[in-house]
């Protein structure tokens, strides 16, 4: 999968080059391609604000670098993503739908945002990470390209993907490894009983109280 992301930031997404994702571009399975919007910018002092028509607080980005932008990386095959407050909310699903395309293409909003043409112009669909103000598009797009990476086919194993929160409708149960007892604290006595069906049903009983008392919306 070729990820392309349009930002004024670059510098930013230095997280999407280490651990499991560094992993999975050096095997070749994802490819992120990081764009400066500056680049495309047509002022003599490469500008890419201005003050918003009307009136109101602070910049907003203007349409021509980043149709610009976009146009340089679009094929017939992107999905054009903006991650906006304004946007549909991105969750396990939505990173699993998004996982399925060939070539993403992430437009990092920053400032009060981007002049509403660019959404006339393009097919962009976009996608809130919560009901909450950050102060750009760059974060939201490394959290959505880390969560959607994983169901890529080889970025983590399939069995990882089975058996994780959100995966069948409930959290995950609580999990523990070695030392078998730490500050007088032992760990559930199944755990250790080798008896996998019993570990199995222990399993089951405490992703089903977890998400009861977390998230009784999920049940
Ligand atoms: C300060 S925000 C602009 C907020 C905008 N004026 C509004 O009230 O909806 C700057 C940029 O950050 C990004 N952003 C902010 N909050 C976000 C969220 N909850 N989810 C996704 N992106 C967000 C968007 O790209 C947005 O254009």
């Amino acid at each position: 999968m070729k990820i392309d992301i349009l930002t004024l930031f670059p510098e930013m997404f230095s997280p999407l080059n280490s651990s499991i994702l560094k992993r999975a571009v050096d095997a070749g399975i994802l490819e992120f391609n990081l764009i400066n919007i500056r680049d495309f910018s047509k002022d003599k002092h490469k500008k890419c604000d201005d003050y918003p028509f009307g009136g109101g607080a602070g910049m907003l980005m203007s349409v021509q670098p980043i149709y610009d932008a976009i146009k340089s990386v679009k094929k017939e095959n992107s999905k054009i993503i903006f991650p906006s407050p304004k946007g549909v909310k991105f969750d396990h699903k939505k990173a699993k739908e998004l996982s399925r395309f060939e070539h993403l293409i992430f437009v990092c909003g920053h400032y009060e945002g981007v002049d509403e043409r660019i959404f006339e112009l393009f097919d962009i669909e976009e996608i809130s990470l919560g009901d909450y103000v950050l102060t750009g598009g760059e974060l939201p797009s490394m959290v959505m390209i880390d969560s959607l990476s994983r169901f890529v086919d080889g970025v983590i194993s399939k069995e990882s993907l089975e058996n994780e929160s959100f995966s069948n409708g409930l959290l995950e149960y609580p999990q523990y490894t070695r030392p078998a007892v730490f500050e007088g604290i032992k760990v559930p006595e199944v755990l250790l009983s080798g008896n996998h069906q019993e570990v199995e049903r222990w399993r089951k009983e405490e992703s089903f109280k977890c998400t009861k008392k977390s998230r009784k919306d999920l049940l």
